[in-house]
């Protein structure tokens, strides 16, 4: 493409021939072994066999996978295309306009499905799995609803029955998406929820318990444990979920090549990892074989700070200590969220893959806190129409952050986010913004337990 040509960019389509037909996986060309998940009775390795009574056989085998690619199953491939995928990749001149920034601002357009995030990606891809091998019944938790949509979604579609713990306060903010799931078919309950032994037991001393992603978890593992012929699906964190997001990061890289952009700053939100470790990682690759210097940014919120204020140690994935022990930055598994009106960010931990990525410095992270984050989206509405999510706001808040340092050095950078969702079913979020009324949250002091010594 010739520089007049490239002036012209507005939006970039991806053929839906050339979509990807493999999925990425980041733990083939990571330079050591993952520290791996371990039994908290024993400390040792856990094996794959007790994960088959939560997940789907092939889920457990891509959890455990080591070649490069995977191929997607047909009818995975043809789902994503009628999401529909390839998503196209904006070019932000208006938000450049408006920042008299010299740099480039691009970002992938996650929101433009049905139900409006990033998760459809391994939400079919799960729902896929389970219905093949002949599971009936799928359940899970969700933060924001996002996720909860997504596999209400899916299921709907591969015919299976679904059930959402709800984290309470998500379901008493977000209405929208509790009806949005039970038009797909789906049963929503709010967590703690009197379904589970774990859940009475945190009503019993807390009645008025918000709930945590870690507490809907437990609530989660615990149903399905109790109900044959069902499994359980998480949205984010493990190896098999991020593998599925891949599927971003691998068009908008083919996306940037068809207008010769090489990105050097790429940034995503982080609740458990997968958004952004999807859109980042076929980049990363890159990075780790010494051919790309471009900088990774991992964005959090001030509330949650488990990148930039937690442990990187061995902690347990919920509330209720239910899961092996992980490695991951936490800010410990009995950490109350504060509830800040991104849902799907109020998660005590983050995917091992991206921990370890940030601990050996290939990527950095930073935190913000919510009304700054909102003065953020606000600005991309006002400049670009686009609504995004109180999540992906985090990263917008951090893409304007930088364009606006590059305008100060005066360097044309190319930064490059990923709107993993919109936010139109949030807009009392906004409103509450608009009107004075959002809180920012940031915890004084962190404790985390040492679990291993
Ligand atoms: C729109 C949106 N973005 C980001 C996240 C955070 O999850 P992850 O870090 O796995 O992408 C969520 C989770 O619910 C979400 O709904």
């Amino acid at each position: 493409m010739n520089v007049n040509e490239a002036a012209k960019v507005h939006a970039v389509y991806l053929p839906q021939d050339e979509m990807p037909t493999h999925w990425y996986n980041i733990l083939a060309d990571i330079p050591d072994q993952l520290p791996p998940p371990l039994d908290p009775r024993t400390l040792k390795p856990v094996s794959p066999e007790p994960l088959l009574r939560l997940f789907a056989k092939e889920l457990v085998m891509q959890e455990v996978a080591t070649e490069r690619f995977i191929k997607m199953p047909d009818e995975v491939y043809d789902a994503y295309l009628s999401l529909p995928r390839p998503t196209p990749l904006i070019r932000a001149r208006r938000l450049e306009k408006f920042l008299g920034t010299p740099a480039e601002i691009y970002y992938k357009c996650e929101y433009v499905n049905p139900t409006g995030s990033h998760k459809p990606n391994t939400a079919i891809a799960q729902a896929y799995y389970n219905m093949v091998e002949g599971n009936k019944r799928l359940v899970t938790e969700t933060g924001a609803g996002q996720w909860g949509s997504a596999l209400a979604m899916a299921s709907a579609l591969f015919g299976l029955k679904c059930s959402v713990y709800m984290v309470r306060a998500s379901y008493d903010q977000k209405p929208g998406r509790r009806v949005m799931m039970e038009t797909m078919g789906a049963d929503v309950v709010p967590s703690p929820s009197k379904n589970t032994k774990f859940g009475k037991s945190i009503l019993e001393t807390d009645p008025n318990n918000t709930g945590s992603l870690g507490i809907a978890i437990s609530e989660a593992v615990e149903d399905c444990l109790a109900h044959d012929n069902t499994k359980y699906c998480l949205g984010s964190v493990l190896n098999h979920v991020l593998l599925h997001q891949t599927i971003i990061g691998q068009e908008a890289k083919k996306q940037l090549e068809m207008i010769d952009v090489e990105p050097d700053i790429i940034c995503g939100c982080i609740g458990g990892g997968s958004n952004f470790a999807g859109f980042a990682y076929p980049f990363m690759a890159d990075k780790i074989k010494g051919k790309s210097d471009a900088k990774f940014v991992a964005c959090e919120p001030k509330a949650v700070p488990s990148t930039t204020r937690g442990t990187y140690t061995y902690d347990f994935g919920d509330a209720a200590e239910m899961t092996p022990l992980i490695k991951m930055y936490t800010v410990g598994h009995k950490y109350q969220p504060p509830p800040i009106h991104a849902g799907g960010l109020r998660y005590h931990g983050k995917a091992p893959s991206l921990c370890y990525l940030i601990n050996k410095g290939y990527m950095s992270s930073v935190a913000y806190s919510q009304n700054e984050v909102f003065e953020a989206a606000c600005i991309l509405a006002r400049t670009e129409g686009m609504i995004t999510a109180p999540e992906s706001a985090h990263n917008v808040k951090y893409a304007i952050d930088e364009a606006l340092r590059c305008k100060r050095n005066g360097e044309k950078k190319t930064i490059v986010f990923n709107n993993c969702g919109h936010g139109l079913l949030d807009l009392q979020a906004y409103d509450a913004f608009m009107n004075g009324r959002l809180e920012d949250y940031e915890p004084a002091a962190i404790e985390v337990p040492k679990l291993i010594h």
